[in-house]
């Protein structure tokens, strides 16, 4: 269980605005009412599941499903929660999935269920961090695409010259781009880590059908958010989507092409096979990593500048990616 709560941070960001460009609705032109942080919500409905980062409800239209600002890094759940960090991943999910619909069907029925459910006089901190989502029946899979070799891609090749069963050419660097994305399935373990999963996991799991669905579909979305992000300065190095079974339909649900989901790099820091600046949870790993954290729980607590950074590049990657801006009125003041 996690320790109870609101956890109180200055209450320092407090406005948002969007630049001028297309396809952003108007209603995203409000002022953010939700300046603390959120570890965990206790709202008056029924509590279908907790997730690492996810707190989702019942209602009868569908799932209420509300980011908190609960990090979690190599599969475990920090104590510190990150302020902004739920709102930038729904409003960035609601982003991609109005992109995305000619694509594949999503599971977003409203970006705005708290205001629709009565719920902000009472819970003003849920403003922005909210969908209500069609209830799927989640396939245990985690649709992971690769364009580039990073990560535990980038481990098993190393060690094997194989990723998730596939040979790959000999003497790939690290961080290389790859001739073209790769699709890279795991497990969905409940707890502890994912594992990788073979094509032919995948098909004895899902079924053929499902798993050339889910496969194609994965990549197209991949190279399609590839292409869009690289003239905004942006490398998508890979991400991870999750599908789920309406009657005969397969759609994308959870989260898509966030921050937690992805790893974004800085286009113009990054340089074949060498380091680029992350705009992801790249840089709370790195900082855990240097303190010598043997990635077991209990998580380190960290530290306020670590904290900050990282709602930083939170931010930023949402005003890069969406023109979703959300100022940070002391700063701006100053
Ligand atoms: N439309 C949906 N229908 C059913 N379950 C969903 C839907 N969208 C998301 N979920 C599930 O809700 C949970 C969201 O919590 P999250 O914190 O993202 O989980 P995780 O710890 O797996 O990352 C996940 O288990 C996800 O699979
Ligand atoms: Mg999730």
């Amino acid at each position: 269980m996690l320790p109870s709560g609101r956890v109180d941070q200055p209450p320092k960001i407090d406005c948002i605005e969007t630049l001028p460009i297309p396809n952003v609705p108007d209603r995203l032109k409000i002022m953010s009412e939700s300046p603390a942080a959120i570890r965990e919500t206790a709202l008056p409905l029924p509590l279908v599941a907790r997730g690492k980062v996810r707190d989702v409800y019942e209602t009868p239209n569908g799932l209420l499903i509300v980011a908190t600002d609960r990090l979690s890094a190599f599969d475990v759940v920090f104590d510190d929660p990150i302020p902004l960090k739920g709102e930038v991943l729904t409003r960035l999910s609601v982003w991609w999935f109005e992109q995305t619909r000619g694509l594949v069907g999503n599971h977003l029925v409203s970006d705005h269920p708290e205001v629709d459910l009565g719920l902000l006089q009472k819970f003003p901190e849920l403003r922005g961090r909210c969908i209500l989502g069609r209830r799927a029946e989640v396939l245990p899979v985690e649709c992971v695409v690769r364009g580039y070799l990073e990560g535990s891609a980038w481990v098993q090749y190393r060690d094997s010259g194989l990723v998730c069963g596939v040979p790959l050419p000999p003497g790939l660097r690290r961080r290389q781009r790859l001739d073209h994305p790769i699709f890279t399935p795991t497990t969905k373990a409940a707890a502890g880590h994912d594992l990788p999963m073979t094509f032919a996991e995948v098909v004895e799991v899902i079924g053929l059908e499902a798993a050339e669905f889910v496969r194609k579909t994965s990549v197209d979305l991949y190279r399609f958010a590839h292409d869009l992000l690289l003239p905004k300065g942006i490398v998508l190095s890979d991400t991870k989507f999750e599908f789920g079974r309406v009657g005969d339909e397969i759609i994308l649900v959870d989260e898509i092409l966030t921050p937690d989901s992805s790893r974004f790099w800085e286009a113009d820091t990054y340089v074949d096979g060498a380091d680029a600046r992350s705009f992801d949870k790249q840089y709370v790993r790195d900082y855990v990593e240097s303190i010598g954290w043997d990635k077991r729980p209990p998580a380190p607590r960290l530290p306020r500048e670590v904290i900050q950074g990282t709602t930083r590049r939170y931010t930023e990657i949402l005003e890069l990616i969406a023109g979703i801006k959300i100022v940070n009125r002391e700063e701006d003041v100053s």
